[in-house]
């Protein structure tokens, strides 16, 4: 794996909306233009799958699903947002931890890179806590951390929208944009995509093809029992952009879900 600190030395080519290839550039000009969200508020869902399915391999990681094409797009997404929003169980079973801002992609959002973590439960392992993420949660996950997290980073997040005992997803972007966390970049997992899908808040969904398969037993990148909502179920996406890594194969595309 290379290190976040560096630039992927693989090119990338683009399909589509033109033929171009992306030589390795410790700017990312391109990339960057590619992903540029216009400033605002956005959310953008950035996950990873295998050719079958898969969204984690043997080891239950992503990790070991991805490569240096999935990276080097993955450092430039991270650069261009304020906050990673993340699911607990993927901060859990990832090991996620302070975060810091890839150095390098033009446009890259200056300051901290922020973390903020979401759960119902509250329970968060200490080394995580000890950080100081922004958690959004109940008030149930509130009480459950105590005084683990400062008060002023947990956003409790319950409203009209949700039953008892549910994360607001909408309050708690609300509350994030309140503090000038305005371009969100959700790492998933599974389980928080499906419900920032269902409740209609992902503006572009980026999606790595990874050129193997693993089989049965890994689930897919949306998971869950569902439920109502705006956006629930089928709908369509539309393409905005399509890399190509020509020495892998591997397919890193854009899908835009608001104008499709
Ligand atoms: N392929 C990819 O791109 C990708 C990306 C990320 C993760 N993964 C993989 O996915 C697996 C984890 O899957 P997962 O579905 O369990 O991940 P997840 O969605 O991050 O974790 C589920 C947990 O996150 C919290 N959560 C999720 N949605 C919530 C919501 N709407 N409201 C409140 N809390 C919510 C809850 O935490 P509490 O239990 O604390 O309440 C829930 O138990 C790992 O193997 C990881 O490697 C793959």
């Amino acid at each position: 794996m290379t290190s976040d600190t560096e630039t992927p030395d693989v090119p990338l080519d683009l399909l589509v909306p033109s033929a171009e290839r992306l030589g390795p550039d410790p700017a990312e000009q391109r990339l960057a233009a590619l992903y540029a969200t216009g400033g605002g508020r956005h959310v953008r869902a950035n996950m990873i799958s295998t050719v079958d399915g898969g969204a984690w391999g043997a080891d239950h990681l992503s990790g070991s699903i991805n490569d240096a094409a999935d990276w080097r797009v993955f450092r430039v997404l991270r650069a261009l947002a304020d906050v990673v929003l993340v699911g607990a169980g993927t901060a859990r079973a990832e090991g996620y931890r302070a975060l810091r801002r890839p150095r390098g992609p033009a446009g890259a959002v200056p300051g901290p890179l922020e973390l903020a973590l979401v759960t119902r439960t509250g329970r968060l392992p200490e080394e995580l806590t000890a950080t100081s993420p922004l958690v959004v949660t109940t008030r149930q996950g509130a009480r459950a951390i105590g005084a683990a997290v400062p008060p002023d980073r947990v956003v409790v997040a319950e409203g009209p929208r949700t039953a008892p005992g549910e994360v607001d997803l909408a309050a708690g972007l609300d509350a994030l944009a309140d503090r000038g966390l305005a371009a969100v970049l959700c790492e998933g997992g599974p389980h928080l995509l499906e419900a920032m899908l269902r409740a209609g808040l992902v503006d572009d969904l980026c999606v790595t093809t990874s050129p193997r398969l693993v089989g049965a037993g890994p689930g897919r990148i949306v998971a869950g029992a569902g439920g109502p909502g705006p956006a629930a179920g089928d709908r369509p996406a539309r393409l905005g952009h399509l890399l190509h890594a020509p020495g892998t194969g591997t397919l890193l595309a854009r899908w835009e879900l608001r104008s499709a």
